[in-house]
């Protein structure tokens, strides 16, 4: 499963795409509302961050509006997926951003019958929304499930993406599920590394090999030997 970042902060895709697991990213009206700068040059700068598909969304709501919205989004950079709401004007929308070549994910759905008719329009990404399920009490892992397994029943290619993802156990849920790619939030990412026994683990074989100063040197020259650079 991709690993995409869900979120509108350059800084953060800065930080974490050096860790060198982000394939895209994924950005919403609301995640670039709460940030300073133009949308336009946050995109762009994403964009060349994650160097791979990164979703901005359409905010008209007819389907004539989407398309043009969509088409001066891609003008943006040829890595822009154009991200359209689910519903008939969407629907729209998406079959004729890809017949004219556009990548689209169609975002905020929460059933296979919706899934299916997202693909069945030509969609690329299709968002897949775990937390808000769990918001209101469903079973966002059924869900995810049966959206998975009618979109791979098909022949259109559309992939699945886990979105709405609120902890690292819905990435977990995600990947083994069958999702084609999780978009994640950066808190969410950040406390995917951690485990007390990795803290643990690194503070002991840091403290068993200081008890040996004469390693350090030797390492040391080791690298000065190799001309070893970061
Ligand atoms: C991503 O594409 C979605 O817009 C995002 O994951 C929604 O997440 P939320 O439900 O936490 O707002």
């Amino acid at each position: 499963m991709k690993l995409f970042i869900d979120t509108g902060s350059v800084a953060e895709v800065e930080e974490i795409a050096r860790w060198g697991v982000l394939a895209g990213a994924t950005t919403n009206p609301s995640l670039l509302a709460k940030e300073d700068g133009e949308p336009e040059e946050i995109i762009r700068r994403i964009a060349d961050l994650v160097d791979g598909p990164t979703s901005a969304e359409v905010v008209s709501e007819d389907a004539d509006g989407m398309v043009a919205e969509g088409v001066a989004l891609r003008g943006l950079d040829e890595r822009i997926v154009v991200k359209v709401p689910f519903c008939a004007a969407g629907l729209e929308a998406t079959s004729r951003l890809a017949d004219l070549g556009h990548p689209v994910n169609m975002t905020l759905v929460f059933s296979a019958p919706q899934a299916i008719l997202a693909a069945e329009a030509g969609a690329t990404y299709i968002s897949s929304f775990l937390g808000r399920l769990d918001d209101i009490g469903m079973d966002s892992a059924e869900s995810l499930a049966e959206i998975v397994a009618a979109v791979r029943d098909n022949s259109t290619g559309a992939q699945v993406l886990a979105a709405s993802i609120r902890n690292p156990i819905h990435v977990t849920t995600s990947a083994t599920l069958g999702a084609d790619v999780a978009t994640v939030p950066g808190k969410i990412l950040r406390q995917m590394l951690a485990h007390p026994l990795t803290t643990s683990g690194i503070d002991q074989f840091t403290a068993d090999w200081q008890t040996r100063p004469e390693f350090a040197v030797w390492l040391k020259g080791l690298v000065d030997r190799s001309g070893a650079t970061a």
